[in-house]
C-alpha cells in the first residue's frame, strides 16, 4: 500500500502556477528522489504533504488520509506522522544538542522525563552522536549539527520523513556520512522517506526511485539504474549537470531591451 500518493496535483501562488497535474507514490520502506531546477516546486510539494499548502486540484494522501481536507486538529494528528528536515533548517542555538531532539518529545507528547531521556539517548545513538548530547550547536561542525536536526526530526518515529536539500553546504565526507544516514533510518524504522535534492550523484547513491522536476511537471522519473541509463534530454542534463539543455537558466522575462527602455 502507498504511504504518501499524489494524484493529479495541481498548484498555484496566485496567479503563479508552479504544480501542474502532478502524480506520485511512495510505499513504506521506499526512499524516493525528487529532483528539479531551483523554483521548480520541489518545497512547495514538501509544504503540501504537511498541510501548509492546499492543491487546487487533485489530492495528496498521507496514510490513507487526504491532507488537502483535514481539519485543524486532524492536521495536527496527522504532522505527528511526518518528520521532517527543513532546508537550512536549523538547530535551536539556545539549547544544548539534547534539548534540541527533546523538543519534539516534549512540546508534543506526555512522556515523563525519565522516558523522554532515554528516547533522546536512543536517537542520538543511531546518528552516532550520543558523546554529543552536553554540547551546544556552535561547538558543531556542520555536518554533526544536520545529523542532530535529523535525530530531532526521527525523535516522533515518523513514518514519513521529509528532506529538503539535507547535503547542501556538507564536506564530501559528512555528505556521504548523512546520504548513508539517511538509507540506514528509512531502512530500520520501516519509514517511506522523500529526499529533495539537486545532489544527483549523493541521491543516485543512496534511492530507490527518482521523479524529475521541471516547470511544476514530473518529466522523467525511474529507478536509478533507469536513471543512468536514460537519454531524456532532462535526465541528461541532470545527471551531467549541463547547463545547457531544456532546463532554462533564465526565469521568463519580459525582453531586456524593453526593460532597458532601449529602442533599436
Ligand atoms: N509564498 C510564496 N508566494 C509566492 N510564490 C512563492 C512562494 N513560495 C515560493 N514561491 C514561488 O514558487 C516557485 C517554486 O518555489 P519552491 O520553493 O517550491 O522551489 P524549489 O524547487 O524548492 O527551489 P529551490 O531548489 O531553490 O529550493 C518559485 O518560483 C517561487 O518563487
Ligand atoms: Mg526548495
Amino acid at each position: 500500500m502507498n504511504l504518501l500518493e499524489f494524484q493529479n496535483v495541481s498548484f498555484s501562488y496566485a496567479e503563479n502556477q508552479i504544480l501542474r497535474d502532478v502524480s506520485l507514490s511512495i510505499r513504506r520502506g521506499q526512499l524516493v528522489a525528487i529532483m528539479g531546477g531551483s523554483g521548480s516546486g520541489k518545497t512547495t510539494l514538501l509544504k503540501l504533504i504537511g498541510g501548509q499548502l492546499q492543491a487546487q486540484q487533485g489530492a495528496v494522501w498521507l496514510d490513507g488520509q487526504n491532507v488537502g481536507q483535514l481539519n485543524e486538529h486532524d492536521l495536527y494528528q496527522m504532522r505527528r506522522k511526518l518528520g521532517m528536515l527543513f532546508q537550512f533548517g536549523a538547530l535551536f542555538t539556545d539549547l544544548s544538542v539534547f534539548d534540541n531532539v527533546a523538543f519534539p518529545l516534549r512540546e508534543r507528547t506526555q512522556l515523563p522525563e525519565s522516558m523522554i531521556k532515554d528516547l533522546v539517548l536512543m536517537k542520538l545513538e543511531a546518528v552516532g552522536l550520543r558523546g554529543a548530547a552536553q554540547q551546544m550547536p556552535h561547538e558543531l561542525s556542520g555536518g554533526m549539527a544536520r545529523r542532530v536536526a535529523l535525530a530531532r526530526a526521527i525523535a516522533l518515529d515518523p513514518a514519513v520523513m521529509l528532506y529538503d536539500e539535507p547535503f547542501t553546504g556538507l564536506d564530501p565526507i559528512s555528505l556521504a556520512t548523512v546520504g548513508k544516514l539517511i538509507r540506514e533510518l528509512n531502512d530500520a524504522l520501516g519509514t517511506a522517506s522523500i529526499v529533495v535534492t539537486h545532489d544527483v550523484a549523493e541521491s543516485l547513491a543512496i534511492v530507490d526511485y527518482v521523479y524529475f522536476l521541471a516547470d511544476g511537471c514530473v518529466v522523467a522519473e525511474g529507478t536509478p539504474a533507469e536513471v543512468k541509463a536514460s537519454t531524456h534530454p532532462f535526465v541528461q542534463q541532470f545527471i551531467h549537470a549541463r547547463p545547457d539543455g531544456p532546463l532554462p537558466f533564465h526565469k521568463p522575462a519580459v525582453p531586456y531591451a524593453e526593460q532597458l527602455g532601449l529602442t533599436c
